[in-house]
């Protein structure tokens, strides 16, 4: 499935070429900028995530050459390789959901596991924006490869009395779930190791093993992504949270007004240049 979703939409060479610069240490951030210019849409796009309100820098950031030294090169080139997936499936066909909602809940995923991520003081938090954004990357692969199959496990979640949580649905129709296929896409794609393990752990439980990492975090901003898409405070319209991971990020029900209101001051000015 993946490998037939990889040569229909092949991941953009930009991309790779920027990351092959970081690889090489010797790249300074004015060399990746002038790299990321060659595309004018992709420049657009990581200005405006570097101005966003998520990044504390807002309105400072004019090329991207100045982006990629204020907010990093790693995280540059995380974003770039976000950015270049989101266009790569606006491209891929599916009828089972819009781009625009799926977008959406990309952002506020990524938006709120920003915040949480400064207010844990995560060390790997660099991971975290293009996590959210494509935490849920498996589905688009499934719906364009399965669409029938995927109708079936999504028509499935969405029934009212027994709904199952969708990657649940998902492993009783196919087996196996999006987080799974997510995470082989972004290996076929050569992303780096971080980002594959949130996609794949995005809807795994913490054990008591479980120390605070990108996957605890992009698990928790799923459910709150959930409530800032639907402008809601209230945890019983979000999608169950792991409490053994909310209380790992120390966090209670009072916090979650400000992380909804956060995320959605943050992806208001992000959603056009996703959803084209
Ligand atoms: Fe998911
Ligand atoms: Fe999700």
């Amino acid at each position: 499935m993946v490998a037939k979703v990889s040569k229909l939409a092949s991941f953009p060479k930009v991309a790779l070429r920027v990351d092959e610069m970081m690889a090489d240490h010797a790249s300074e951030a004015k060399d990746i900028g002038a790299v990321i210019e060659l595309d004018p849409a992709l420049s657009a796009a990581i200005l405006r995530v570097a101005n966003s309100p998520s990044y504390n820098i807002s309105g400072s950031v004019d090329s991207v050459a100045r982006a990629v030294a204020l907010v990093g090169q790693v995280e540059i080139r995380n974003i770039t390789f976000a950015i270049c997936a989101t266009k790569t499936f606006n491209d891929v066909p599916n009828d089972l959901i819009s781009m625009e909602d799926f977008w959406k809940h990309g952002l506020y995923c990524a938006a709120v596991a920003r915040s949480l991520g400064e207010q844990v003081r995560l060390r790997d938090a660099d991971v975290l924006f293009t996590a959210g954004l494509l935490h849920d990357v498996g589905q688009l692969v499934m719906f364009n490869q399965c669409p029938d199959a995927s109708r079936v496990a999504l028509q499935q979640s969405l029934d009212e009395n027994d709904g199952l949580m969708p990657h649940l649905s998902e492993r009783e129709v196919f087996g196996y779930d999006h987080t799974e296929v997510g995470a082989e896409l972004a290996a076929q794609w050569n992303f780096p190791s971080k980002l594959q393990e949130c996609i794949r752990q995005h809807h795994t439980l913490c054990d008591e093993t479980q120390t605070i990492d990108a996957s605890v975090v992009v698990n928790v901003a799923n459910s709150l992504a959930v409530l800032a898409e639907l402008n809601s405070s209230d945890l019983d319209e979000a999608p169950p949270i792991d409490e053994r991971a909310f209380k790992l990020l120390g966090l209670n029900e009072d916090d979650i007004p400000e992380l909804i209101d956060a995320a959605r001051t943050s992806v208001e000015p992000l959603i056009k240049m996703f959803v084209t």
